[in-house]
């Protein structure tokens, strides 16, 4: 088949087009990615492995330090335990997530955590709060895992010593 010029145009036109299409979602996918934080990195290993590396899987919060936390979380269907954590003037929050059952997910609204839980999987992440993160945050399932998914949630409270907050954006996403 012969091309005409007029023809050229044409698909010139939709290269352009599509060139532009991808370079848009790679430009969303870096912003959210790197800019917005969207997902915190998190790093996956066995429930086995975590044994053998001594790590204590007891559902729970407990300060390390001055404003550095370890909060384990059991997924299962059909709930979290504990399904209420409370951060005092939090800095440094490492979580570990795990689930015995089924794919579960895990997201606080209004943050950048954001993660799926494997079964026999813990997933771990570190959340450093923004300084204006204050108040109670809901956190829910976001895998269905079956009927009961949607009963899935929880709360987290961050206490804040001092109201000297900055003011900035509210989102708790950085
Ligand atoms: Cu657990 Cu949906």
């Amino acid at each position: 088949m012969e091309y005409h010029r007029g023809e050229m145009v044409y698909e010139y036109i939709w290269v352009l087009i599509i060139v532009a299409i991808v370079t848009g979602f790679s430009a969303a996918m870096a912003y959210y990615g790197f800019i917005r934080n969207l997902n915190p990195s998190c790093e996956a290993y066995t429930i086995e492995e975590a044994k053998a590396r001594g790590i204590d899987l007891t559902p729970g919060v407990r300060e390390v330090g001055p404003g550095i936390y370890e909060v384990t979380i059991k997924a299962a269907q059909f709930v979290f335990i504990p399904m209420e954590i409370k951060l005092k003037d939090p800095v440094r929050v490492t979580f570990r997530v795990y689930s015995r059952d089924v794919i579960h997910g895990i997201h606080v609204v209004g943050t950048s955590i954001n993660v799926m839980v494997f079964p026999g999987y813990v997933a771990e992440f570190v959340w450093e709060p923004p300084k204006n993160a204050k108040g109670n945050y809901l956190f829910i399932c976001h895998e269905y895992c079956g009927v009961g998914h949607h009963l899935m949630r929880g709360t987290l409270l961050i206490e804040r010593s001092s109201l000297l907050l900055d003011g900035g954006d509210f989102s708790g996403v950085r």
